[in-house]
This record gives C-alpha cells, structure tokens and sequence, in this order.
C-alpha cells in the first residue's frame, strides 16, 4: 500500500524533470538530428554545394519524416560544414586595408 504510493509519488515528480532535462539547451540539436534520422539510412551522407544541399534536405525531410525544426538544424549543420577544409584563410596576400585616405 504505502509502497505504491511512494512508487506513484515519485513517478509523478521524476517525469516531468526529465522531459525538462531533455529540453534544456537547444531544441533541437543539430549534431542529433543529423544522425539519429539521417544515419537510419546513410552510412554516411556525401557533401554538397550549400543550394544541393538545401534541395536534398528538402527532399530528405519528407523521406525521413522529419520536424521543420529538425530540417532547419540539420540545413544548418550541413551547410557550416565547408565542403573543402576550410583551415587556411589567412595565407596568400596579407590584404592590406585599402582604405583611401
Ligand atoms: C527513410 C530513409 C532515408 C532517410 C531517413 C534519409 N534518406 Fe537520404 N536518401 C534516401 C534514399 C532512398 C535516397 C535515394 C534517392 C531517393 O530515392 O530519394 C536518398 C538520397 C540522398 C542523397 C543523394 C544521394 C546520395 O546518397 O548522396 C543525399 C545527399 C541524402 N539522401 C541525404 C540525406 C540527409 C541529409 C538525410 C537526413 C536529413 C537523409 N538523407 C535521410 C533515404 C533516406
């Protein structure tokens, strides 16, 4: 009797903290949509120019069935991705600032 009550009691107030817990940072991540919904299907998924990109994830949000927020983050995540490594910007010329005086 008393066990079950506890057992209720305590079902009631654990719930809700991990639905918020869950919640917390970003609604959605961008790291975890991409893979929880577009590795159910790719291994691993080729890049694209960002305006195929944006075109395939149009397409892939209706083959994954994916939230219009998932489809935004993960638009996002895939179009910061450079598609060449992007490490070196500072090198060739030292552009001077070409301010006329
Ligand atoms: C339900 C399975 C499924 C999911 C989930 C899925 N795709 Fe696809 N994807 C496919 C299929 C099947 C194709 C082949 C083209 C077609 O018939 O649409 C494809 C084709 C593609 C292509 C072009 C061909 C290639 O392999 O390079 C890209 C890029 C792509 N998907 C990216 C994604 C991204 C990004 C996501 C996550 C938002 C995603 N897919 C989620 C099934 C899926």
């Amino acid at each position: 009797m008393k066990k079950t009550l506890i057992f209720s009691l305590l079902c009631l107030t654990a719930l809700p903290l991990l639905a918020q817990s869950r919640h917390k940072k970003t609604p959605v991540d961008p790291d975890d949509a991409y893979k929880n919904n577009c590795m159910r299907c790719h291994a691993a998924v080729q890049e694209y120019s960002p305006a195929k990109t944006a075109t395939i994830v149009m397409h892939m949000h209706v083959r994954a069935n994916l939230t219009e927020e998932e489809t935004q983050a993960i638009l996002r995540y895939l179009q910061d991705t450079p598609v060449k490594p992007a490490a070196k910007q500072h090198t060739e010329k030292p552009e001077t600032n070409q301010t006329t005086d």
